[in-house]
Formats: structure tokens, C-alpha cells, sequence
């Protein structure tokens, strides 16, 4: 991946990311890091980029052209890239954004300094603003900095084991486990006896657990946006199948149950508001079934997944037909893909990050 940091302080991006892991991922050509000095393109003798602002008030403004000259010189690289304003105005840099920016083969990061940037500049060619906490920094630098190591843990080949980008806080809306390594005891303290168990099953349900309740304890605010999730299948092998990879796409606790499997959902299934309801099947498979009768939502936002080998004008109307009756169960459709059998052309991990983006909004 490619990020080019437009900045008038070259040297504070540099000496962070040559460092620790993102380091080592320019070495191996992995990341790219490039800064284009905005000063470069200064329009005045004595180099200067900035000017008072119009209407008075404290402070120094960015002048519009030189960030212009700094942003054209890069897309004339990266033609399409988007451009990222650092920005205490922006959305705050939450886990998914992180990984939505990585799916980016180039990334443009502009930092702003003083009072901040011309805003005309700003209109004409900036696509995403980005704020990295609430409180004001003197420069986008340290911002823009934090954006590349958060974004980078993303990027295959950036971390040595890729599992460790996604099993870790915030990837559900949950903060990580308590964590131990040697010794076994230190100053009388011990390492739970379940994580010296061997037993995997034993070992998860207590990592879950301890999830749950650390968030809780810690960050309450995050609770209202973690979602149970469970996926739904019928309709065969490749339907089940997309439903567990978009399911382990959105969440590393969901749980797949299959209507192919004669002896699910005897008594009904509740689901609440807090969960995320993920139905794949292929066209008309579930809803034909009459255990569907017995599935319920209680304002449960639900994303429907139709598998089947072509587009055809049935596979809309079994969408539109299946949308209403879960609807009518309850259901908040927020998504609704169609979905190639086949496993080529198909991009289940960028659904899975639209739709976790989803579920953020809706709280
Ligand atoms: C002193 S700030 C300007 C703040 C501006 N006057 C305002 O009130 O919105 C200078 C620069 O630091 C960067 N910056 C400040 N706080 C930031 C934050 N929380 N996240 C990202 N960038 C920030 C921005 O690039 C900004 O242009």
C-alpha cells in the first residue's frame, strides 16, 4: 500500500514510520510511505505557505495553492486516490475505518498546521475527513501518523501473523482479553488455570467471557454497538459456505446454524436488538421452509445473502419477497447482496466492513 503525507514537517513522518513493524514493512516493500513537502510548492520568494486570515482572528491560515501543488504532484502518481484531510473536525478514526482504508492501493494523508487550511483547497479535493480524537493538535502529522500504523496492521504482509489484526479490541465492539505470558506465577500472582488448560473450547469461552465483562467494566459506550451475530443458512453447501465467510468477515464470535440440518430451531428463534441476524441462502430455500415461521426479530438488523449461480429476475423477487416477511418478523434489513455461487469475483470481506459501518450508524 501507498500513502503519500503532504506536510510541511517531512522529517516527524519519517522518523515514526521507519520505526518498530511499519519499518520493517517499507523495508520489505510491503508499505510505501512517501511526504511531499507542501513548502515545495510555495507560490512566494521567501518560501512562506501561509497568510492571515480573512476577517481577522488569531492565528495563521495555509494558503490554497501550494496544498493544491502538493496534492496534483501526487495524483499525478495516484490518480484516483483518495485524500484524507487530518482534522479535528473529521469522524473519529474508529477500528473499521482503519480497515476499510486498507483495502486502498494509494492513500493521500494531508496535515494541516497554524490555524489550519484554506477551505477552498479543501472543498475541491478532499474526499474523506479524519480526526484521530477529540481534543486539537498542533499539526495533522501525529494524526496522520497514527492513520498509517492503525491502517498498515491491515495491510497482508504488514504483521507477521495477519489473525493478529483482526483478533484484537474493538474488532466486535469489544476490548481484548486479559493477556499473560511466563512465568506461570509472578509476585504471587497466577495465570488463570483455564488459559494452562490445553482445552481450546474452554479457553475461547473464557476469552469471550472476560470480553464482555472488561468492556463493560472500562467502556460501557462501546457495548451499545456490539452485535451478536449469527448466520442462518439454507439452501445447500455454497450457500452455507458464503454465509460462514461473511460471518467470520464481520465478527470473530458469530455462530452459523443450518436449516440443511433437520434438527435446527425446534422451538423458535428469538433474536434481540442487539443482534445481527445474517440469512444465506439460495433463492427462496429459507423462506420456503417453514421453520422460517418460527424465526423472530425484535427490531434485529438483518442482512440478507442470496446465493445462486446467475442474476435473474427471480433472484430480485425472492430478495424483495424475503426483505418483507422478515420485515414483517421484526427484521431491520439494513443490507441485501447478491452473491455470485462461485467464490471468484466476489469481495465478501468489503460487505462485511459496509455493513459493520451500518451497524455503527444505527446506534
Ligand atoms: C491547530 S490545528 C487547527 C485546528 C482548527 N483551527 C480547528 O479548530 O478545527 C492544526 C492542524 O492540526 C491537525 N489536527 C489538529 N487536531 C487534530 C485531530 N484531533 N485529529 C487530526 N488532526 C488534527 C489538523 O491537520 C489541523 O489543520
Amino acid at each position: 500500500m501507498n500513502f503519500y503525507v503532504l506536510t510541511l514537517f517531512p522529517e516527524l513522518i519519517d522518523g515514526i514510520v521507519n520505526t518498530s513493524i511499519t519499518g520493517r514493512a517499507i523495508k520489505k516493500g510491503v508499505l510505501r510511505v512517501s511526504t511531499v513537502n507542501i513548502r515545495d510548492f510555495s507560490t512566494r520568494r521567501d518560501g512562506r505557505v501561509d497568510d492571515y486570515p480573512y476577517g481577522g482572528g488569531a492565528g495563521m491560515v495555509m494558503e490554497a495553492e501550494p496544498v493544491a501543488g502538493a496534492i496534483a504532484s501526487v495524483k499525478e502518481k495516484a490518480p484516483g486516490a483518495r485524500v484524507v484531510y487530518l482534522t479535528p473536525q473529521g469522524p473519529v478514526l474508529t477500528q473499521t475505518k482503519a480497515e476499510e482504508l486498507a483495502r486502498e492501493k494509494d492513500l493521500v494523508l494531508l496535515c494541516g498546521h497554524y490555524e489550519g487550511i484554506d477551505e477552498r483547497v479543501l472543498d475541491e479535493y478532499v474526499t474523506d475527513y479524519l480526526s484521530i480524537g477529540d481534543y486539537v493538535l498542533t499539526g495533522g502529522e501525529l494524526g496522520a501518523a497514527v492513520v498509517i500504523d492503525a491502517v498498515s496492521r491491515f495491510v497482508p504482509g504488514v504483521l507477521p501473523n495477519e489473525d493478529s489484526a483482526r483478533f484484537e479490541s474493538l474488532q466486535d465492539n469489544l476490548l481484548e482479553y486479559p493477556q499473560y505470558t511466563r512465568p506461570v506465577e509472578w509476585r504471587g500472582r497466577k495465570v488463570p488455570d483455564v488459559l494452562l488448560s490445553g482445552d481450546h473450547s474452554a479457553v475461547s469461552a473464557w476469552r469471550a467471557e472476560q470480553s464482555l465483562k472488561r468492556t463493560g467494566e472500562r467502556r460501557p459506550d462501546l457495548l451499545k454497538n456490539h452485535y451478536r451475530v449469527f448466520c442462518l443458512t439454507a439452501g445447500g453447501d455454497k450457500a452455507s459456505a458464503a454465509g460462514a465467510e461473511f460471518l467470520n468477515a464481520v465478527s470473530r464470535l458469530g455462530e452459523v446454524f443450518s436449516f440443511d440440518r433437520r434438527k435446527l430451531i425446534k422451538s423458535g428463534w428469538q433474536f434481540k436488538k442487539n443482534d445481527l441476524a445474517i440469512f444465506a441462502c439460495s433463492p427462496g430455500a429459507m423462506t420456503e421452509d417453514e421453520r422460517f415461521q418460527k424465526v423472530k426479530g425484535n427490531g434485529t438488523p438483518a442482512v440478507i445473502l442470496l446465493v445462486s449461480d446467475q442474476e435473474t429476475a427471480g433472484e430480485s423477487e425472492a430478495a424483495a419477497h424475503m426483505r418483507s416477511l422478515l420485515e414483517q418478523k421484526g427484521f431491520r434489513v439494513i443490507a441485501e447482496e447478491m452473491l455470485p455461487d462461485e467464490t471468484e469475483g466476489r469481495d465478501i470481506p468489503g460487505m462485511a466492513i459496509s455493513v459493520r459501518e451500518k451497524l455503527l450508524q444505527l446506534s
